[in-house]
């Protein structure tokens, strides 16, 4: 790579400016976003079927409508970002195929089971609680797109956590069933959501995301700020955290918490969760029975592209 041109590209990115699609970059920087994005906005596809299976079963009209907007969010933010994936050079079509085929990674977490109501509040509170401490920072990475796609999901992130979080806070205002549900549901996903930020500094292979502003906090950092943001909010609900060693250390100002399980992690990320097959199995029937929405899509833009040579 020509040296003037890489560094102009590391001026650029240190002194904090954005990278926009038509700028001259490193094949690796163009190469770790498509990953990155393309996976992300893959997350946030595969994302709203563990709510959508609840869309029919929600217990109020209010919370259906509530929960029909939530999904219908997320397959936005699929879409931005899978749009900003192709300022980069790769096609739609060469996205999807990489997920349907199992080659691309979606965030973990997606491969468990919403087996109650109180799933999609925890969901609500602890998933889009998490993707929002890791998305806030995204709205300053060094690529355009991919920031300026990040300001508008993080704004409707806010909107699905409070939602989750007011949902639980009325379960639990509710009977001692109510309770235990929202408890029972806690138990399953605490550990899962912290996984959310990825492995420990030291085992995370892509130090160029940090290198480049892509990742400008770190997934350990991330992930202490959420638990020490969500302990509190687990005090107001009147649920516990199951983590026995989870406590406060005045000296670091953090809580500490116990060890990850990281076999499970690998497990899932590797495909052997609890859903990974169903998730799959119904994005590609999705993709299959989807085909004549966009062959019909097509056939109207080429039917209006003739219209306009005329
Ligand atoms: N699930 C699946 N794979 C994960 C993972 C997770 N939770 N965490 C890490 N990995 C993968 C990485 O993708 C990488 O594999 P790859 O090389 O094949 O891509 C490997 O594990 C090593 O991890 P690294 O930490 O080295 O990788 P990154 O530097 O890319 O960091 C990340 C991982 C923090 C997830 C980063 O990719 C990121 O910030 N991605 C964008 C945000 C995102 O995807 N958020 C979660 C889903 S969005 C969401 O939750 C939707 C909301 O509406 C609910």
């Amino acid at each position: 790579e020509n040296p003037e041109y890489v560094a102009q590209f590391n001026a650029r990115i240190d002194a904090g400016g954005f990278i926009e699609p038509k700028d001259w970059m490193p094949d690796a920087y163009r190469r770790t976003l498509v990953r990155q994005i393309s996976q992300h906005a893959h997350s946030e596809i595969v994302g709203m079927l563990p709510e959508g299976n609840w869309i029919t079963r929600a217990p109020s009209l209010k919370r259906k409508a509530i929960l029909l907007a939530k999904v219908q969010d997320e397959g936005g933010h699929g879409l931005y970002l899978y749009a900003a994936a192709e300022t980069l050079g790769v096609s739609r079509d060469e996205l999807y195929e990489a997920l349907l085929s199992g080659k691309a990674k979606y965030s973990s977490i997606f491969n468990y089971p919403t087996l109650t109501w109180a799933d999609i509040g925890v969901v609500g509170w602890l998933v889009d609680g998490a993707a929002i401490m890791n998305q806030i920072p995204l709205c300053k990475c060094s690529y355009g797109p991919y920031a300026r796609a990040m300001i508008r999901v993080c704004k409707e992130e806010s909107f699905h956590q409070r939602q989750g979080f007011d949902l639980l806070l009325t379960m639990m205002k509710g009977t001692a069933e109510q309770r235990e549900m929202v408890q029972d549901a806690v138990n399953r996903w605490w550990w899962p959501s912290i996984m959310m930020f990825g492995p420990h500094d030291h085992d995370s292979v892509h130090t160029e995301t940090a290198r480049w502003g892509i990742k400008r906090i770190s997934n350990d950092d991330l992930r202490q700020k959420f638990v020490d943001a969500t302990v509190k909010q687990a005090e107001v609900l009147g649920v516990t955290l199951p983590d026995p060693a989870l406590k406060w250390n005045a000296e670091r100002g953090h809580h500490d918490f116990g060890a990850i399980d990281w076999d499970e992690f690998w497990n899932v990320v590797g495909g052997h969760g609890p859903c990974n097959v169903d998730r799959l199995a119904e994005r590609r029937r999705a993709w299959e029975e989807g085909a004549w929405v966009r062959e019909a899509a097509l056939a109207h833009a080429e039917k209006q592209a003739a219209r306009e040579r005329q």
